[in-house]
């Protein structure tokens, strides 16, 4: 039921909370029940209350009456409630039922929205939770493909649409109908024939509601398109701030801005003239008949006042929640686009991810060896080539080539960022596509050549993804790293905060930290993409000497364009187009006068 409304995706996500779903639907029928007790007051106050005589008076109300003869039929009688009251104590009477109605009826709404906003939260929450574990979950390959904003948008306003909506399309799906049942059956009792001339105007609002939903769904995934480019732009201009500063590209991006600005605005209006619309076009088409029925009710059946006020007032009351009905119609619609787009990141598998069954990687003692490995990002654009090549276990082995030619690429492959196209990866034997990422992971050490630090202190930063190490350890990992000095000259030293990625410090400052993150782990494998590229040649020696006091302990490969800084590499590969053109050591190397010597030639000139 919930899936053939909803839809299956998010109905998965309520079916949890089905207590508070029933809850709020009983609680809505009972607000419901209440509703048309003013219709059953109104004739009675009007015809018999407001008589200036004091004789007493009946307050009746119209019943049906079954006669089971050869076929059951019925027709219309009254109901006497009360006889033999004066007017004054009548009104009283039903003044007092008004009250009393219109405060039960007040409670059951104030719960059952209450109830409704709780599973509906609920439920956004899980989703908003499994999204944020999906976003965790999918590979570096797949936000390539997206812009960040895009997919801030979708986990923020889309999901904001969907927290809406879902209430109140279960709740509305519900309310509606009943409340439209019960003044149908009210009018039905005074008067069916009357009843069923409303009814000619059916046909045009079902092909108006038809219409109008398609319109609404089309536009609000515009609009919600639109949001995401809109949010894509305000992360980009935050996170190239000082490019545009720097090139005074300001008025330009504010142009940009302003054009995407309008672009939304255009479609929010699009999606209003459809949304809005509805409501309007369905009164004016309810409007011109009821003047009928107050023609055709005095002059033909002879109704009193008071029966035709009430009668008046409950077909419009019986009106408002088939426009409502409508409304829930549009309220799906938008609720299917945001859903659509969200799902789309939830269905995404990612494609890498651990195996069934996949085996726990045993600490790396003996080699990772690559074989004939060739990798694209694209299909048909290999970056990487044929390569093969075996680095025990406690060597450092260095890559270097020009820009371009792989290197990070290379590396990235042996945390199994991305899986390779064809050959084999393996550590100690085991091919790494056959143990958990988790096991993978958690023995190599990654220093990035852009490190990314998180709005936190100094020390969580080093610390941060091995909770519970003590401060003697991370201040030992920071000497190594040779980052304690000049975090000790920090305003709060360790407590220091570094800005948003980490801006509040130098970009040698940032690697120093980066470096001590990585070896705090103890990492088995030690990855290190231009780690001391930033470094003034002072510290980098010193880095130099921390990296080669690792040596022997862990595996380390290390990529630098600097060649001063693999002085102590076991070996050598020099990479170009993705392809493996010279190994070996240092003197090797320069012995064979090839790239090798090429590039050193360059760097040592003087
Ligand atoms: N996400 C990506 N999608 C498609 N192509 C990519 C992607 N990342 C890198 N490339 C391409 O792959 C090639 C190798 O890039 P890589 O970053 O590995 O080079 P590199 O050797 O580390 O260079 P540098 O010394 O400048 O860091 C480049 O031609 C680059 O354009
Ligand atoms: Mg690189």
């Amino acid at each position: 039921m919930l899936d053939r409304i909803l839809g299956k995706n998010i109905a998965f996500y309520v079916r949890g909370h089905r207590g508070l779903v029933v809850c709020a639907i009983l609680l809505t029928t009972i607000s419901t029940l209440f509703v048309v007790v003013p219709a059953y007051l109104i004739g009675p106050f009007i015809d018999e209350g407001m008589k200036t005589s004091s004789d007493p008076v009946a307050w009746k109300i119209p019943w049906v009456a079954f006669e089971s003869g050869s076929s059951l039929s019925w027709h219309r009688t009254e109901l006497i409630l009360v006889d033999k009251i004066s007017p004054n104590r009548l009104l009283l009477l039903l003044t007092i039922i008004a009250f009393f109605s219109v405060l039960l009826k007040s409670i059951s709404i104030y719960f059952s929205q209450i109830a409704a906003a709780a599973f509906s939260n609920r439920a956004i929450r899980s989703v908003r939770i499994d999204l944020f574990d999906k976003f965790l979950a999918l590979p570096l390959g797949f936000y390539h493909k997206y812009k960040a904003g895009n997919l801030i948008s979708r986990s923020t306003a889309d999901l904001t649409v969907m927290q809406e909506r879902i209430a109140n399309i279960l709740i509305g799906l519900v309310e509606h109908p009943l409340t439209a049942l019960v003044f149908l059956i009210y009018l039905f009792i005074m008067n069916y024939r009357l009843t069923l001339l409303v009814f000619i105007a059916g046909p045009v609002i079902v092909v108006l509601i038809r219409l109008f939903g398609r319109k609404v769904k089309k536009h609000s995934t515009r609009v919600q398109d639109a949001i995401a480019d809109l949010t894509s732009l305000y992360q980009e201009t935050l996170i190239c701030l000082k490019v545009i500063q720097g090139f005074c590209m300001d008025r330009n991006e504010s142009k940009k801005f302003r054009g995407s600005a309008d672009r939304l605005y255009k479609k929010v209006m699009h999606w209003n003239r459809w949304n809005l619309g509805l409501g309007p076009m369905m009164d004016a088409t309810f409007f011109l008949v009821l003047p009928a029925v107050l023609i055709v009710g005095k002059t033909y059946f002879h109704h009193t006042l008071g029966e035709l006020l009430s009668m008046i007032y409950a077909f419009s009351r019986a009106y408002i929640p088939i426009k409502n009905l409508a409304r829930v119609n549009t309220d799906l619609r938008t609720l299917q686009g945001a859903t659509e787009r969200v799902f789309n990141i939830m269905q995404t598998v990612p494609d890498i991810k651990d195996r069934p069954g996949a085996a726990i990687l045993p600490r790396h003692q003996k080699s990772i060896e690559f074989k004939e490995v060739s990798f694209a990002y694209e299909p048909g654009v290999p970056v990487i080539q044929d390569i093969s090549f075996r680095i025990r276990a406690g060597d450092m082995v260095a890559f270097v080539g020009s820009t371009g030619a792989g290197k990070s690429t290379l590396l990235d492959l042996v945390a199994r960022f991305y899986d390779i196209t064809s050959g084999s990866i393996t550590i100690d034997g085991i091919d790494i596509r056959d143990v958990t990422l988790e096991s993978l992971r958690r023995q190599i050490g990654i220093v990035n050549q852009e490190v990314l630090l998180f709005h936190d202190t100094i020390a969580s930063n080093i610390n941060y993804s091995y909770q519970g190490k003590s401060m003697e350890q991370i201040v030992e990992v920071a000497k190594a790293a040779h980052a304690h000095d000049f975090i000790n000259e920090q305003p709060e030293g360790y407590g220091t905060i570094v800005g948003d990625r980490g801006t509040l410090l130098s970009g040698g400052q940032k690697q120093r930290i980066a470096i001590a993150r990585a070896i705090l782990a103890d990492p088995a494998i030690l990855i290190l993409d231009e780690a001391a590229s930033a470094l003034d040649a002072e510290s980098e020696k010193r880095i130099q000497e921390a990296i080669e006091a690792l040596k022997g302990r862990r595996t380390i490969l290390v990529v630098a364009h600097r060649l001063s800084t693999i002085r102590e590499a076991d070996r050598v590969y020099v990479l170009e187009g993705g392809r493996i053109v010279e190994s070996g050591g240092r003197e090797e190397l320069m012995a064979l006068n090839g790239r090798f010597r090429q590039l050193h030639d360059i760097q040592f000139r003087t």
